[in-house]
């Protein structure tokens, strides 16, 4: 039953064509959706061959298919892991009830919400990133940023079919209103600030998939607990293709790393952007910029909204089955406010901390990118050390927004000591544009720009050096 139907219009493994009325609101949908595609989604590659994968399988093992396709031909479906015979819910006050295949009446607006949120996400990044494939740094570059696109168009899908299917008329609107918002739009925006941010640089691009991207995969860990188990099912498959999208930022930070590094370690006397690399303090601050914005997205610390969704048993804790207490009703959550200027421990019922807890649980995550990119300085014998921003610095949401945090120790600041070093803590419009001034394209096979080392291995065993997109 894992197997997908590709001999539909909408590839699924739903049996789609077995609820007509459900089948004909999505195939109207579809020409919408390449419609926006065609508008918002990556600019003057639509005619190009790339080697993608696309899923055939939702089992753990060869779900993937590589070749070539060009991106409108994408077969963009609907994709739910296998479900469990028997599943429970596995928190909350329905805690060992079975899961739910109906929306229960109960939830359904908080339910929808939930949903849209998520799937707003998905084309927002589509939309950042639509410039990117003018400047790549190099064919296997600007074939991931590809891969990631067209995925992020799947996770729409995925939101999408749950609208359309549970959610009637209103489920059917919020499906046309997610084509409708647009990144960065000041009447229009996308629902959450970071898919808001402008992200015109390929420097971006990699922390944006290393740490926006990261978001993504907790928040559908999260989702992947929850009672109502399409929802379940439905985010336990994007886990899988999410993994190379933070693979695509991880790694890639990494190569330009390696490479500022590798300058430095050749022409120690010389300023590494007279070889067109980027220096140390700009990844940085790059670095700072795109994890505390992310960071933000977990919203406020102490919320009644996560509380409703954990009680109800619409959204979980990632990894819940490690958890002891899967009411979560005894424990408490010792956590640090921060009121009229001050700093104080204060304790509350772990329920109305949920956001906090998987917010501990990104930051982790995030810990082991940065030691995966320390480990590449060591590897090559430089003092360099990267650092993940202190979680009260640059916030824009809950407590600590509104006032200045020092990046590393988590100080608090005054507004001059903040202006005083404000530059040399986020990318300021000099670094801006020097990165920006890196931005030419490099389209032949195997080489790679001035900027990033290759990686060690290309895609699917094929080389660094393979035509990943055929762009003559
Ligand atoms: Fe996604
Ligand atoms: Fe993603």
């Amino acid at each position: 039953m894992s197997g997908i139907d590709y001999s539909q219009k909408i590839p699924n493994n739903v049996d789609l064509g077995g609820d007509k009325r459900l089948q004909r609101a999505l195939e109207a949908w579809q020409p919408n959706y390449l419609e926006w595609w065609a508008q918002m989604g990556p600019t003057d590659f639509n005619t190009k061959d790339v080697y993608l994968r696309t899923a055939i399988n939702v089992g753990a093992e060869g779900w993937a298919h590589f070749g070539y396709v060009k991106m409108p031909e994408y077969r963009w479906g609907i994709f739910l892991a296998p479900q469990e015979a028997g599943r429970t819910i596995g928190f909350g006050d329905h805690f060992g009830q079975p899961a739910w295949q109906q929306v229960p009446g109960e939830y359904r607006n908080w339910l929808r919400r939930l949903i849209v949120t998520q799937a707003d996400t998905e084309p927002a990044s589509v939309e950042q990133q639509r410039l990117l494939g003018h400047t790549a740094p190099s064919l296997y570059d600007l074939r991931n940023l590809f891969q990631v696109n067209v995925e992020e168009g799947r996770h729409l899908w995925a939101m999408v079919y749950l609208l359309h299917t549970y959610f009637g008329k209103d489920g059917r609107e919020e499906a046309e209103e997610l084509l409708h918002r647009r990144s960065g739009n000041a009447d229009h925006p996308r629902i959450l600030g970071t898919f808001n941010e402008p992200c015109e640089d390929w420097l971006s691009f990699l922390c944006f998939t290393m740490f926006t991207d990261r978001d993504g995969k907790f928040q559908l860990l999260a989702l992947a607990e929850s009672g109502f188990d399409p929802l379940a099912r439905t985010c336990r498959f994007m886990l899988t293709e999410e993994a190379h999208h933070m693979f695509v930022g991880q790694t890639g930070v990494g190569r330009v790393i390696e490479k500022t590094l590798t300058v430095m370690r050749d022409h120690p006397d010389r300023d590494v952007r007279d070889f067109g690399a980027i220096p140390v303090e700009i990844i940085q601050k790059y670095i700072n910029f795109w994890s505390s914005s992310s960071t933000d997205l977990y919203g406020a610390e102490i919320s009644s909204n996560s509380a409703n969704f954990f009680r109800s048993g619409l959204k979980g804790r990632a990894y819940e089955e490690k958890q002891k207490d899967h009411l979560a009703l005894e424990q408490s959550y010792l956590f640090e406010n921060f009121v009229d200027g001050r700093i104080s421990k204060e304790e509350v019922p772990l329920r109305n901390a949920m956001n906090e807890v998987l917010r501990d649980e990104y930051v982790k995550d995030n810990m082991r990118g940065i030691d995966y990119w320390n480990r590449i300085c060591e590897r090559l014998d430089s003092p360099v050390r990267f650092t993940l921003p202190h979680r009260r610095f640059h916030r824009k949401i809950g407590c600590y927004a509104g006032a200045h945090f020092h990046p590393v120790t988590g100080e608090l600041l005054d507004e001059s000591t903040w202006l005083a070093n404000v530059d040399t803590w986020l990318p300021t419009a000099k670094d801006k544009a020097y990165v920006k001034s890196l931005m030419k394209p490099v389209y032949e096979k195997g080489k790679y720009a001035s900027w990033i080392a290759a990686p060690a291995k290309g895609i699917d065993e094929k080389g660094v050096d393979y035509e990943y997109v055929k762009l003559a």
